[in-house]
């Protein structure tokens, strides 16, 4: 059902976000699949949100349509995992220790829905979405039908994948592949641990920058470059781990964009390195429409 006027802000981890002119949680596969060809024809501007949790809304919220995919519906079959896109990583994780399957314990702690970790292919302590990932049943908007696409196919590079290129693709379900063993329960407490020490509690949407190289960490740069707890508004670069951007209450899109240009600006004068944003900046209206 469609739902006019809602604030974004709750369904940020953020917490920025004003209202959407429309929002619609598709319950099922074949809602979103509605929902997704009569905003097309339509031609209403929309946007598909994940957990919330990669992602900066504009203060004065959306002009067009936000898409809330809820289907989670999760089948183990012997080492494979079938997700749908709206469930939580978390239940996930869960369900694989459940079932003694090993091979995603390095996820533990991490947020985030199955459909935006395989957009965004996701990843923690060196496992990435494509490395468990089998295929993934697509809808394909522009032939208007159902396809199966193997990870193979799915162009996956460092936190990007076909799905942040092509607008016409949104996921349906993911089939993972794991392995038929214990999951090592010591190596979750300690990825927990570390996480709690190392990355903040407050407000945020986890690493703002892409990491410049393999093996050079944005947050240790920005440490570095003494960009640590700079300030702007209510926005503030974490003291604990220099990726993650705290909102301290009423923080702004604009004054996340601010941030991030000081903290880019500092850290190439320092370092030499130039940061790329990994969280998805959404305007509050699209320049032009997505067809
Ligand atoms: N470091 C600092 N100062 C800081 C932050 C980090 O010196 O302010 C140092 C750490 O001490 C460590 C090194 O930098 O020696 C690497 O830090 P960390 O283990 O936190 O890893 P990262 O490269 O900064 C990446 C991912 C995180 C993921 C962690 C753990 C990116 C952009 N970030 O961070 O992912 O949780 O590894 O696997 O790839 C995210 O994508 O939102 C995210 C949080």
């Amino acid at each position: 059902m469609q739902q006019a006027n809602i604030a974004l802000a709750p369904f940020s981890s953020f917490q920025i976000g004003g209202p959407a002119d429309f929002f619609a949680e598709a319950p099922t596969k074949e809602e979103f699949i509605e929902i997704l060809k009569d905003a097309k024809n339509k031609n209403t501007p929309f946007y598909i949100l994940g957990g919330g949790s990669n992602i900066l809304f504009h203060e004065n919220g959306f002009r067009g349509l936000i898409i809330r995919p809820t289907f989670k519906k999760i089948t183990v079959s012997k080492n494979r995992i079938i997700a749908e896109a709206g469930g939580l990583l978390s239940q996930l994780v869960q369900e694989a220790i459940k079932n003694n399957l090993s091979g995603m314990e390095e996820w533990v702690g991490l947020p985030g829905t199955v459909g935006g970790a395989i957009r965004g292919n996701a990843g923690a302590n060196g496992v990435e979405t494509k490395d468990i990932l089998k295929e993934a049943e697509i809808f394909d908007l522009q032939k208007e039908k159902i396809e199966t696409k193997q990870s193979s196919e799915m162009q996956f590079e460092y936190r990007n994948s076909i799905f942040k290129n092509n607008n016409n693709l949104f996921i349906l379900s993911g089939t993972f592949e794991l392995k038929e063993e214990n999951p090592d329960k010591q190596k979750m407490m300690e990825i927990l641990r570390k996480r709690n020490i190392t990355q903040p509690k407050g407000k945020s949407a986890g690493c703002v920058f892409k990491n410049p190289v393999n093996g050079i960490s944005a947050g240790a740069l920005i440490d570095q470059s003494g960009c640590k707890g700079m300030r702007i508004g209510d926005m503030e670069i974490s003291q604990t781990h220099g990726n993650f951007f705290i909102n301290h209450g009423h923080g702004t899109q604009s004054e996340a964009l601010q941030l991030i240009e000081k903290a880019k600006k500092v850290v190439k004068e320092k370092t030499g390195y130039e940061l790329e944003t990994e969280i998805e900046i959404i305007p509050q209206a699209f320049p032009k429409l997505q067809f």
